[in-house]
């Protein structure tokens, strides 16, 4: 057999610390190594595999959609990027769709319109504020727009024109603001930057605020949306709408598909002023629009939020036995647990050690992020991998 884990070093780029394991195989919310042992995902794919691994709704939508009509360009009609348009506005606050190939890609769109928006309704303003702490994507603009030094270092300077500011403060996004400001960026629950909830009436004041100054709120719920945080879309819960919101990781479920939506008014693009090879391909569309419909029928977003609350309190029981446990939080089944030191580490391999996939989002946290149709009885398991792995990592 070959050495899978050496070739990846002497042929990848280095991006990556990857966990030493090669998976070959995958089904619901479990995973198989190459040597066949089994683990309990709750990586899930960095929150993508909305409906687990190889469910039979995408891979029937994959099958049929393979031997029909892959790939044409955009230039042409094509039905299932249609039909996945009129889904997601029918089950959004939103009017008008974009798709694209990836979250970075749906957010550097959604940061074109806005700009494309300023130009024509707001003098030209062009200016986005984003908050420290957030993650956008990985392309040079998005970069710019996630406020983690981390991320930003190695490739200053960086493209202008978006300002971090500190997250959870509608005081910073008023300062911030002038006369150049085209739009506010936010997620609605920090994913990447460690699973952090705003208070309750953030968004609902920054909401205001962007309506005072005429200016757009774009939501990134590239990680919350698709029922991840027990609705289907995350702002739901906080009683407000954007003008803007990004889509992607669940939407395909596995299969690459990222997706702009906009209000009407928003929707300012003109022909030729954006565009994209693959973007909602006839592939992509099909099990996108499966995904989606298999979610908003079976009330997947319900079951992670119930699930999500039983992961949470079951964190919440570790405390007493686990007294380096500093912090629990989540909605749905997003969800951190994070400590007093930096052993996220020595905890993602013990748990791996025991069978369950989880990550490290922080050097003190662990993140939760597993399929959302998994049930009680697979973070009961988890619970149990985890406890012994925090019980070895302790002693
Ligand atoms: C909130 C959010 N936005 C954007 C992205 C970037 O998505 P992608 O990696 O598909 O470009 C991510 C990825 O983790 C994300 O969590």
């Amino acid at each position: 057999m070959s050495n899978w884990q050496e070739l990846e070093q002497k042929y990848f780029m280095h991006t990556v610390e990857r966990v030493p394991v090669t998976l070959v195989r995958g089904e619901g919310a479990r995973v198989w190594d190459e040597d066949g042992r089994e683990y309990l995902d709750f990586v899930g794919g960095w929150a993508v595999n909305s409906l687990g691994h190889c469910h039979h709704v995408v891979t029937g939508a994959v099958t049929e959609q393979a031997h029909t009509l892959i790939q044409t360009s955009n230039q042409f009609y094509t039905i299932p990027q249609i039909r996945l348009a009129e889904l997601l506005v029918q089950n959004s606050c939103l009017d008008k769709v974009f798709f694209c190939n990836s979250g970075s890609e749906a957010n550097e769109g959604a940061v074109k319109l806005a700009r494309r928006y300023g130009k024509l309704h707001r003098n030209g303003a062009y200016e986005v504020i984003t908050t420290m702490g957030s993650f956008h994507g990985r392309t040079l603009a998005m970069v710019a727009a996630s406020g983690q030094p981390k991320f930003q270092q190695p490739y200053l300077p960086l493209p202008a024109s978006f300002i971090n500011v500190e997250y959870n403060s509608i005081e910073a996004i008023k300062k911030a603001t002038t006369s150049q400001t085209c739009a506010v960026l936010l997620e609605p629950v920090q994913g990447e930057g460690g699973v952090n909830l705003p208070d309750d009436d953030y968004l609902t004041a920054v909401r205001a605020w962007c309506d005072q100054m005429g200016i757009l709120l774009i939501l990134d719920e590239i990680q919350t949306g698709l029922g991840r945080t027990g609705t289907l879309f995350a702002y739901e819960q906080y009683g407000i709408e954007p003008d803007i919101m990004t889509l992607a990781k669940g939407l395909g479920s596995g299969i690459p598909i990222g997706a702009i939506l906009a209000k009407d008014r928003v929707s300012v693009f003109a022909p030729g002023e954006h565009g994209s090879t693959f973007g909602g391909n006839p592939l992509a569309g099909a099990v996108g629009y499966a995904t989606l419909k298999f979610i908003i029928d079976n009330d997947i977003a319900g079951n992670a939020g119930r699930v999500g609350q039983y992961l949470i309190a079951g964190l919440e029981g570790l405390k007493p036995k686990f007294q380096f446990i500093t912090d629990v939080r989540g909605r749905g089944l997003l969800v951190a647990l994070e400590f007093n030191g930096d052993i996220a580490q020595s905890a993602v391999m013990a748990c791996l050690d025991g069978g369950l996939l989880v990550n490290r989002v922080k050097p003190n946290a662990l993140r939760f992020m597993p399929p959302l149709i998994i049930g009680n009885d697979e973070v009961d398991e988890a619970l149990s991998i985890l406890d012994k792995a925090l019980a070895s990592v302790a002693s």
